[in-house]
C-alpha cells in the first residue's frame, strides 16, 4: 500500500469494517447537538470501475475528441472554456460554435499542448474560451474540426442580477468506482435539475493508482464527459489534485490538474488557478485553496482581503464560498485539518456575511448550524464555536463515493455545531429562487432520485437575515 497517501490509508481501514454502526443520538443528550442519522446503509466496498467499462470508452473515429468539459470562462457567465483530448494526432484546437436561433457559425481557436507524468504522456489537450455569448442562450459546439468532429450544446446562464433564480448542483471527491457512477447518475435524473455544479474537490483519485496512473485522469474524464459536455462544473483544488511525488521525480504539485482543467482565474485578477471568483446569475462564488498558502501576506490571503469588499449584494444577493479541507466538521476523518484556514479567513467570512462555504475531504455528508468561532484571542478562553447569524452554514458534501470509501467513525457526541451528518454518498442541490431565500436539499444514493434525506431554506445573509436554523 506504499502508493498510498496517508489519507486513503485510514479509509481503506474503514472499508474494512464489517458493520456500519450508526449512532442514534438524542438531541437532549448531546449538548444541543444536531441530528446523527438513523440511516443504515448496507455495507459495501466502494470498487473502481475496471478499465473496459462502458462509462471509459473511448469515442469511435480516428482522432476523435474525447474527455470534453466545459467550464465558465470569464468572470460574468458570458466565456466558456471548452477542453478535449485527441488521441492519435494533434488535431484542430479550433471550436466551431452557434447560437441555437442563428444559422452563423462562429469559430475561436483555442490551443493545445501534452505534459509528461514520470513514464505517462498525456494525449494532446485542448483548451478554448467562447467569449462574448449571448447570456441565457442555448448554443451547440464542435470540437475535432477536420477529423472525426463531435457535438455537443450548452446553456449559458441568465444575466447576472439579483433576482435571477438559478440551480446550482454540489458534488464532491467524485472518483471513478461504481458508486461514483451512482451519484452522477442520480445528479442527472434529480428532478430539480441542476444547471451547473459547485465541485468541491478531488476528481480522478488517479494518485491512490501505482506511480499516480495518470491514464486513471484520462479514464475519469470520459466518465463524466455525459455531464461536463453539456453543463459547466465549477472547479475547486482538493488533496487529490496535488500529485506531489518526488520519489518518482515529479516535483510541481497539481501538474495533471493545472494542465487538463483550466479556471478563469485571471478575469478575478487571481495569480493561481487555485483560487478566483465568478459571478453567475445571482450568486458571487469564491474559490479557495486549501494547498496553498493562505497566512498572511501570500497570494491568496491578499486576493481574498481585496476580494471579498468587491462583492454587491445588491448584483449578487448570494455570497458562495468553495474550499476543499472542511471547517466545521464533525467526523474523526480528516478532523481539524481545515482548522489552520478557518483562523486565517473566518473573521472576514463572518464580517462579509458568506452565506454558505462547500466543502468536501471527509467521505461523508454534513450541515452545520450557522456558527463561529472567532472571538479567541489565546488569553481569554472563549474558543467555543457560538450561534451566530452572520455566519455562514458550512456543508461538508465529500461523499461522491470514491474508491476510498465512506468515512463513517464519528465524533460522540455530536457536537452543537453540527445540524445534521450520515455516511452516505450522494449529492446535493442548492437552488436560488430570489434575493432572500434559496432551497437546499441533500440526496443520498439509495433513495429515489426525487427524495431528500436532509433539506433547508436559506434565508440571504443580507437580505434577509432571520434565523433559517432547522434545529430551533
Ligand atoms: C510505467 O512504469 C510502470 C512500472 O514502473 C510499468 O508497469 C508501466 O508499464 C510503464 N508504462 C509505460 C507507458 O512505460
Ligand atoms: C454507469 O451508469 C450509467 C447510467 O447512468 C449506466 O448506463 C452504466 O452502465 C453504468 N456503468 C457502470 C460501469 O456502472
Ligand atoms: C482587475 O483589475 C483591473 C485593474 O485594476 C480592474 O479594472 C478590474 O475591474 C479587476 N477585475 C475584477 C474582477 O476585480
Ligand atoms: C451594486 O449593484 C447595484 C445593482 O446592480 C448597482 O446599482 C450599484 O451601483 C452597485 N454598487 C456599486 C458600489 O458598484
Ligand atoms: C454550544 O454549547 C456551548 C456550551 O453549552 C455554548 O457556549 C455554545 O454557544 C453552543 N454553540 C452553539 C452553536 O449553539
Ligand atoms: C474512531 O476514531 C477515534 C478517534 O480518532 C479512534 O480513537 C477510534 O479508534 C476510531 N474507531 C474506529 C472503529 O476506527
Ligand atoms: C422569494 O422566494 C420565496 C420562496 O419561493 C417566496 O416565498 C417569496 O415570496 C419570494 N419573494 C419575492 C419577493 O418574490
Ligand atoms: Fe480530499
Amino acid at each position: 500500500m506504499a502508493v498510498l497517501g496517508s489519507s486513503s490509508s485510514r479509509s481503506v481501514a474503514v472499508v474494512g469494517a464489517v458493520f456500519v454502526l450508526v449512532l442514534v443520538l438524542d438531541g437532549a443528550d448531546v449538548c444541543n447537538g444536531g441530528k446523527t442519522s438513523t440511516y443504515v446503509r448496507k455495507e459495501e466496498k466502494a470498487v473502481d470501475m475496471p478499465l473496459d467499462s462502458d462509462v471509459f470508452r473511448v469515442p469511435p473515429g480516428y482522432n476523435a475528441p474525447q474527455q470534453v468539459h466545459i467550464t465558465q470562462g470569464d468572470h460574468v457567465g458570458k466565456g466558456v472554456i471548452v477542453s478535449w483530448v485527441t488521441q492519435d494526432e494533434r488535431g484542430s484546437s479550433v471550436v466551431r460554435y452557434w447560437s441555437e436561433n442563428s444559422e452563423h457559425k462562429l469559430e475561436a481557436k483555442g490551443n493545445v499542448h501534452r505534459y509528461r507524468f514520470y513514464n505517462y504522456t498525456s494525449g494532446y489537450i485542448h483548451h478554448c474560451t467562447l467569449r462574448n455569448l449571448m447570456y441565457n442562450t442555448k448554443y451547440y459546439y464542435e470540437v475535432g474540426i477536420g477529423l472525426t468532429v463531435r457535438q455537443f450544446w450548452f446553456m449559458t446562464p441568465p444575466e447576472v442580477g439579483p433576482d435571477v433564480p438559478y440551480t446550482f448542483g454540489l458534488i464532491g471527491d467524485l472518483g471513478q468506482s461504481f458508486d461514483s457512477n451512482l451519484t452522477l447518475t442520480h445528479y442527472e435524473n434529480n428532478p430539480q435539475k441542476g444547471q451547473t455544479v459547485l465541485f468541491v474537490g478531488d476528481l480522478s483519485y488517479a494518485d491512490n493508482y501505482p506511480n499516480h496512473d495518470n491514464n486513471r485522469w484520462d479514464t475519469w474524464a470520459r466518465f463524466v464527459e455525459r455531464s461536463l459536455a453539456y453543463q459547466p462544473w465549477i472547479w475547486t483544488a482538493g488533496n487529490h489534485e496535488l500529485d506531489f511525488a518526488p520519489e518518482i521525480g515529479e516535483n510541481q504539485p497539481f501538474k495533471p490538474f493545472t494542465h487538463r482543467y483550466h479556471v478563469p482565474y485571471r478575469a478575478s485578477n487571481s495569480t493561481a488557478p487555485f483560487w478566483y471568483s465568478i459571478k453567475r446569475a445571482s450568486a458571487y462564488i469564491i474559490v479557495l485553496s486549501s494547498y496553498s498558502a493562505y497566512g498572511k501576506y501570500t497570494p491568496q490571503y491578499k486576493w481574498l482581503e481585496q476580494e471579498l469588499p468587491k462583492v454587491n449584494r445588491s448584483e449578487t444577493p448570494w455570497l458562495i464560498v468553495m474550499l476543499h479541507s472542511p471547517w466545521y466538521n464533525s467526523n474523526n476523518y480528516h478532523y481539524m485539518e481545515g482548522e489552520t484556514m478557518r483562523v486565517m479567513f473566518e473573521p472576514w467570512f463572518v464580517e462579509y456575511k458568506v452565506d454558505v462555504v462547500l466543502s468536501g475531504h471527509v467521505h461523508a455528508y454534513e450541515r452545520s448550524e450557522r456558527v463561529s468561532n472567532i472571538a479567541y484571542n489565546i488569553v481569554n478562553g472563549l474558543c467555543v464555536p457560538v450561534h451566530d447569524l452572520s455566519a455562514p452554514v458550512y456543508i461538508t458534501i465529500g461523499d461522491g463515493g470514491n474508491l476510498e470509501g465512506l468515512a463513517t467513525n464519528m465524533t460522540d457526541p455530536q457536537p452543537n455545531y453540527s445540524a445534521y451528518r450520515e455516511a452516505s454518498f450522494g449529492h446535493a442541490i442548492f437552488d436560488i429562487k430570489n434575493r432572500t431565500h434559496a432551497y437546499y436539499s441533500w440526496h443520498r444514493n439509495q433513495d429515489g432520485y426525487a427524495v431528500e434525506a436532509d433539506s433547508m431554506w436559506f434565508f440571504n445573509r443580507v437580505w434577509n437575515p432571520v434565523d433559517d436554523s432547522t434545529s430551533v
